[in-house]
Order: structure tokens, then C-alpha cells, then sequence
């Protein structure tokens, strides 16, 4: 018998990769936030914390805020959230700028109710019951979610993992193409495998392609 239980309270429903990320009006430490309204023609990566002045949140919070010009420069919007007040998140922005000199210059959302949490699947009951789990949503300029991370309350993300995600899924729907293991800017990309004998045939006398074999091609962007 499965003795862990998702009970009732916070059963939540979890959204899927292709899903429209759900839409929702929440209260952030940039004032009232529609979700369908913000950040029209950008991606958002929209990020979970389990809670504010704690110890691993403040160095991931740290690391959006000063990571900040680069998701500008991917044409990305950030969002955080925890189930805080906006009281709370106040002094901890104040709190973590006056220590380290760092600004958490982007939309939290105060999700005291969980609203937000339960819609985006933010709230793992068998993790926490009351704080959100370390998630991340990568959500396109169509506001359709392409890429999910979940991480548990003991373990930060990686950065650098977040903006190479971001920026893999970019230059794929921008090219065409998909990415290998480990590829990172400048890196050569996979052409997408003949779908009949006419590209099979193309694709074996196409000399400009790097070649496993037919159906594992890599060219550079
Ligand atoms: C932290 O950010 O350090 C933390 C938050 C909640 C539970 C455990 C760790």
C-alpha cells in the first residue's frame, strides 16, 4: 500500500509541457499582476521559492536578480513566488539589498492563498504542505509552457542550467532544430531526422551535414 497520501487540502493539479499556463490575478511586490496581460510578446520564467529569509532562497533569489540582464537580453520577463506576504517579501528585498547590495528588481507574487501555488502544481504535499516546492516555468511569448523544473526544498537550481534551457529553447523554435546533451550557445544543433525516402536520400549525399549516421545529423547555426 502506498502509505504517502496527496490529501485533499493540497491536491493540486499539475500543469503539463505544451499546456497554456493557467492565467491568474495575484498581489506582487510590483503591485496587482493579470497574468494574460503581463509581459506581452516575451517569455516568462516564472520560479517558485519554499520561503523568504531562508538561507538557499536568498542565494537563488540572488541569482535571478543578478542574472537579471541576461533574461532581458533573452527578451524574458522573471516572476517569483512564495506563499509569503507582501509584508514579508518587502523585508526581505530590503533586507537581502542592504546586506549584499543585490535588488530583486522583478514581480513576487504574495500567494498567501495558494492560488497561484495549486494552479501551477507549485504545492507537493508528500515535500511540503505549506511551503511551494523550487519550481521554474519557462513559458513562451504565446504564454504555452515549454519546459517545467521541479526541485525539492533542500537543493537550489543552477542558473546557468536555467538560461541555457531558456536560450536551447529559443534557438530551437528560431531554427528549427533540436538540441543535443549539454548544448550551449555556438554549439552545432540536430537537423530533424528524413520523414520520407526522397529526404532519406538527401540527407545521405548532404556533405555539409556532420554525420553519425542518417538519422543523427548535426549542422552549425
Ligand atoms: C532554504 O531556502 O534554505 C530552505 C527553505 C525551506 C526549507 C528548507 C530550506
Amino acid at each position: 500500500m502506498n502509505t504517502e497520501s496527496n490529501t485533499s487540502e493540497t491536491t493540486n493539479v499539475m500543469p503539463r509541457i505544451g499546456d497554456q499556463a493557467p492565467d491568474f490575478t495575484a498581489v506582487t511586490t510590483k503591485g496587482k499582476i493579470k497574468f494574460s496581460d503581463f509581459a506581452k510578446d516575451k517569455w516568462v520564467v516564472m520560479f517558485s521559492h519554499p520561503a523568504d529569509f531562508t538561507p538557499v532562497c536568498t542565494t537563488e533569489m540572488s541569482g535571478f536578480a543578478t542574472g537579471k540582464s541576461e533574461f532581458d537580453a533573452l527578451n524574458t520577463e522573471l516572476m517569483g513566488l512564495s506563499i509569503d506576504s507582501i509584508h514579508a517579501h518587502l523585508g526581505w528585498v530590503q533586507n537581502v539589498r542592504e546586506n549584499t547590495g543585490v535588488y530583486f528588481d522583478f514581480p513576487i507574487i504574495a500567494d498567501l492563498d495558494m492560488k497561484v501555488s495549486k494552479l501551477y502544481g507549485m504545492l507537493q504535499p508528500n515535500e511540503s504542505e505549506t511551503a511551494a516546492v523550487r519550481a521554474v516555468f519557462f513559458i513562451d511569448p504565446s504564454k504555452k509552457i515549454r519546459l517545467i523544473m521541479y526541485y525539492p526544498l533542500n537543493v537550489g537550481r543552477n542558473m546557468d542550467e536555467i538560461l541555457r534551457a531558456l536560450e536551447a529553447l529559443q534557438t530551437s523554435d528560431k531554427h528549427k532544430v533540436a538540441m543535443p546533451l549539454d548544448w550551449k550557445k555556438g554549439d552545432k544543433v540536430i537537423v530533424s531526422p528524413p520523414k520520407t525516402l526522397d529526404e532519406l536520400n538527401e540527407r545521405i549525399k548532404d556533405e555539409s551535414l556532420e554525420k553519425v549516421d542518417w538519422y543523427l545529423a548535426k549542422k552549425s547555426i
